[in-house]
C-alpha cells in the first residue's frame, strides 16, 4: 500500500480555488498557502521545558487561497460548518475574537507579522482576501490550530513581501500563537514549517534547532480519533496550562535548590546536573503528595526517551521505536495525567493487534492516538480499530475524518494558483 507523502490534494485545492471565486467575485487567488498538521512520535510536553521533540509534518493540511487587497483589511471566508466569515483590519494591535473563534488564529498571526513589518521605517500593511480550508481534524491534538496560524503566516508574509529563514519563521510563528492564550512550546509551528517528506524531525528549543532524521520505507503510523475532543480553547487549555505551571514551579524549586535561580526551565537543569541529581533535590523540595515531581519526572525521562528514539529511528530500528513510544504514553499517562479512558482503549486495541508501539500523540486529554508499525499491518489493524472502536460509538462524519495512516510529509509553502 502507498500512501502519499506530498501534500496537496489536486481536488482539494481545486474545490478551494472554486470557493475563493464563488467567495470573491468570480476572482482567481494569485496562490495557495498549504501548512500541514504533524504527528508527534514522541517527546510530549518536553518543548516548553527546552528538551527535544520527534514529531513529522503530516499529508493533511490547513490551506488558504488568497489575493492581496488595495488596504489593510483581512477577509475570510471559512469552507466549513461552524466557522462563520470573518473581517478585520490588520495592525499590529488587533482586538481578539470571544475565545473560540477561529479567526483569533489568523489575528495572531497578521498580528505579529503586521507589528514586525512596520519596524520597517516607511513601511505600510497589505491586506488579503482569503478562502480558509483544510482536512486535519480540528480539536485532535493533530496541530490544526497552528496550521492555521502558519497558513496565515505564510499569505501575510507573501503579499507583503516579508522574506525570512524557515527557524526565524518557525519562531515567530509559535510566539505569535500566543495571542490565543496558550503557552505552547514551539513545536508544531516548526513541525509545520520544517517538515520534509519521509523524514521525521529531532526538533531542539531555545534555540530552536532542527535535523531531519529519515523514516523508513514500508513503516508508517496509524492515527485514530479518540472522539474525545481536545480543544485548545476548551477545559483542555486549562488544564494544558497548568502542566506549564507545575513545571515552571518545579524549575523555581530547583533554582532554589542549586542556587542558579537565572535558569528559567527543567532542560536546563537537565543539561547541567542530570536526571537523578534534580528529581532527589525536587524529592526533598516538595511535599510527599506534590504533583510536581511525577510532572517533573515525566519531562526528564521523555527527554531521554526521545534522544533514544532518535538514535532507533536513525538506525532503522523500528521495534527499539516502538517500545520507546509505548513508555511514553504509560508515562504520559501516569506521571503527566494526560490521558482519557478512549485513548487507553485505543492503544490498548493497537498493542493487541501487533503495533510495535502506540500512545497518545500532542498535548493529550482527548485528541488522536497513535500506533507505528508495516503499512500493511497497519492496513489490517484499521480494520479492527474500524470494528472494535468505531462501529460501537457510531461517530457521525465520514470516518477518513477520524483515522488514518500516514508517512511523514512536506513542509508548509505556498504555491501558485
Ligand atoms: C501542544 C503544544 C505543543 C506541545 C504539545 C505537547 O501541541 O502546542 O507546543 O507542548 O502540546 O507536547
Amino acid at each position: 500500500m502507498k500512501t502519499p507523502e506530498r501534500g496537496g490534494t489536486g481536488r482539494g485545492e481545486r474545490a478551494l480555488r472554486a470557493a475563493f471565486a464563488r467567495a470573491f467575485g468570480g476572482r482567481a487567488p494569485a496562490g495557495i498557502a498549504r501548512a500541514p498538521g504533524r504527528i508527534n512520535l514522541i517527546g510530549e510536553h518536553t518543548d516548553y521545558n527546552g528538551l527535544p521533540v520527534l514529531p513529522f509534518a503530516l499529508p493533511r493540511a490547513i490551506r488558504i487561497a488568497f489575493a492581496p487587497r488595495g488596504d489593510a483589511a483581512i477577509v475570510l471566508r471559512h469552507g466549513r460548518e461552524g466557522h462563520p466569515p470573518r473581517e478585520f483590519t490588520a495592525s499590529p494591535a488587533i482586538e481578539p475574537d470571544p475565545p473560540g473563534s477561529w479567526a483569533n488564529y489568523v489575528k495572531a498571526a497578521v498580528e505579529h507579522f503586521a507589528r514586525l513589518l512596520l519596524e520597517t521605517p516607511g513601511a505600510s500593511v497589505r491586506g488579503f482576501d482569503a478562502a480558509v480550508d483544510g482536512d486535519i481534524p480540528q480539536a485532535g491534538g493533530l496541530s490544526s490550530s497552528s496550521a492555521l496560524v502558519v497558513a496565515a503566516a505564510l499569505t501575510f508574509r507573501e503579499v507583503n513581501a516579508l522574506s525570512m529563514a524557515p527557524l526565524e519563521f518557525a519562531a515567530r510563528c509559535a510566539a505569535a500563537e500566543r495571542y490565543v492564550g496558550t503557552q505552547g512550546g514551539g513545536m508544531d509551528q516548526a513541525a509545520s514549517i520544517l517538515g520534509a517528506p519521509g523524514c521525521a524531525l529531532r526538533i531542539d528549543f531555545f534555540p530552536l534547532a532542527a535535523a531531519p532524521v529519515p523514516f523508513p520505507e514500508g513503516y508508517a503510523v496509524l492515527a485514530c480519533h479518540s472522539l474525545v475532543r481536545a480543544a485548545k480553547t476548551e477545559a483542555a487549555r486549562a488544564e494544558f496550562n497548568r502542566r506549564v505551571g507545575e513545571c515552571r514551579a518545579a524549575a523555581a524549586l530547583l533554582g532554589r535548590a542549586f542556587d542558579r535561580p537565572e535558569l528559567p526551565r527543567l532542560g536546563d537543569f537537565a543539561r547541567e546536573f542530570g536526571t537523578e541529581a534534580c528529581l532527589r533535590a525536587l524529592g526533598e523540595a516538595v511535599p510527599p503528595d506534590s504533583k510536581i515531581l511525577a510532572r517533573a519526572r515525566h519531562v526528564f525521562e521523555e527527554a531521554e526517551r526521545v534522544v533514544a528514539a532518535t538514535r532507533a529511528l536513525a538506525a532503522g530500528d523500528m521495534p527499539a521505536l516502538g517500545r520507546l513510544m509505548s513508555e511514553a504514553h504509560a508515562s504520559a499517562r501516569d506521571l503527566y495525567e494526560i490521558s482519557a479512558p478512549a485513548l487507553e482503549e485505543l492503544v490498548r486495541i493497537f498493542l493487541e493487534g501487533g503495533a510495535l508501539g502506540a500512545r497518545l500523540t500532542g498535548a493529550g486529554f482527548g485528541g488522536f492516538a497513535i500506533a507505528l508499525g508495516e503499512e500493511d499491518a497497519l492496513t489490517r489493524l484499521m480494520a479492527v480499530i474500524d470494528e472494535r472502536f468505531y462501529r460501537p460509538r457510531a461517530p457521525a462524519g465520514p470516518i477518513e475524518e477520524l483515522r488514518f495512516i500516514a508517512r511523514p510529509a512536506e513542509g508548509a509553502r505556498v504555491v501558485p494558483a
